[in-house]
């Protein structure tokens, strides 16, 4: 069990919003498969554009996605009510945004997914494909998703007034195309959100294909920024889930680029209560939730962790301001026996500390920099640092 917002949640798994909580289909999936919640497609009053499934997928790099069918308030509603009835326990987050700054549209978006049996609002101030790239070409586009996440007082205000709406708790889900992203959480704090979360979303254009510079994203004419997930968004993830989980008191919400267990763990480890996947799940199917979820129990049970909680948090003593760090004193050692003298630890461009004698890796400790890339870049990891 975890506990987030006064609600008990199963596991910290949120399946989340996208093609994969669309359907009444899906969600029956990832109730099936251990999923403790699902935060369910994207909901308007009424779209302003009607969107279709365009993305670039790259299992190396990551996923960008410009286009995608959302849902109008009806379809919203008729969702949550079919779905509730199919999934037992699975809570659900509802994922919300209004293209006007109107107060009452929001609010009367999250009364009627409430009413229809919503445990809580998601207010969607992430999603760039409404209006940023518009925006940023310099042309009018609606409001909404990303553009209020870049304004903290409207963030607040369109807070308060969800807090205000509705007798579940509210989660605001926010842009990291900001200049501090912590302003806009405290925004949203003061506003009385129950919850932040971030995951992925910073604004990104895939590669061309160079011999035909025309095309950019697969089965689309035309491109526009889009939302990041995937490999590429983890790392940044970690650091947005860090910084929020020191500086707000709500509790957090972390996702981007979760393809293992193990990266799972590591968003915990830097304050994320529950985590939330997509791409993954999108690339590599439903099966992976349980084998996810099994992996984190046999590794709680091994380091002796006795709940979910005593996860969260564990490395955020180590996030420190970088006057704060001390450098350690470390050296490479090779394993001669496993060196094959192949000369990768030769080419970093800023060292001078290795040789090769008798085809194997040789170090020179006072030369050596500290970098560690001898290691990371060893094929048969034939060197490691000492501290
Ligand atoms: C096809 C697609 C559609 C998405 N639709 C939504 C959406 O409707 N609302 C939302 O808040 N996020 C949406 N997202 C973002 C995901 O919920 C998630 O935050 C992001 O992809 C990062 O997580 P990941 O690296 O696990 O994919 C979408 C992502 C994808 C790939």
């Amino acid at each position: 069990m975890v506990l987030f917002a006064g609600l008990h949640f199963k596991n910290p798994y949120v399946v989340a919003s996208s093609p994969l909580t669309a359907r009444v289909k899906w969600l029956r999936a990832a109730a099936e498969a251990g999923a403790a919640a699902v935060s369910t497609k994207l909901t308007f009053l009424k779209q302003p554009f009607y969107g279709q499934l365009r993305m670039y997928n790259n299992p190396r790099e990551g996923s960008i996605v410009c286009h995608d069918r959302r849902l109008d308030l009806e379809e919203g509603v008729r969702l949550v009510e079919e779905g509730k009835r199919y999934t037992g326990d699975l809570i659900y987050f509802c994922n919300i945004t209004h293209s006007s700054d109107d107060l009452e549209g929001w609010a009367h978006i999250a009364r009627s997914l409430e009413n229809a049996g919503a445990d809580i609002i998601e207010a969607n101030f992430i999603c760039p494909n409404l209006s940023l790239t518009a925006r940023s070409l310099g042309q009018e586009g609606p409001s909404g998703g990303a553009v209020p996440g870049q304004n903290p007082t409207l963030a607040e205000e369109i807070t308060r007034a969800l807090k205000e709406s509705v007798n579940i708790p509210v989660v605001c889900k926010l842009t990291p195309n900001v200049t501090s992203l912590v302003d806009v959480a405290l925004a949203c704090e003061a506003g009385g959100a129950d919850g932040i979360c971030v995951a992925g979303a910073q604004l990104s254009l895939p590669p061309m294909d160079i011999y035909h510079p025309e095309r950019v994203y697969p089965l689309l004419e035309g491109a526009s920024m889009g939302s990041l997930g995937g490999p590429a968004a983890r790392l940044m993830g970690f650091a947005m889930v860090a910084q929020l989980a020191r500086r707000c008191r709500v509790p957090i919400i972390g996702g981007g680029g979760i393809e293992t267990w193990e990266h799972a763990v590591q968003y915990m480890m830097w304050g994320a209560t529950l985590f939330t996947v997509c791409t993954a799940l999108m690339w590599y199917g439903w099966e992976t939730i349980p084998e996810l979820l099994q992996g984190i129990q046999r590794f709680m049970a091994a380091e002796g962790y006795e709940n979910y909680e005593a996860l969260i948090g564990c490395s955020l003593g180590q996030f420190r301001a970088a006057e704060a760090l001390r450098p350690l004193a470390g050296t490479p050692v090779v394993d001669a026996d496993l060196c094959i003298g192949c000369g990768t630890c030769l080419k970093p461009g800023h060292c001078d500390a290795i040789t090769l004698v008798n085809d194997v890796a040789q170090i020179d400790a006072a030369a050596c920099l500290g970098c560690g890339i001898c290691a990371a870049l060893c094929p048969v990891k034939a060197i490691t640092i000492e501290d």
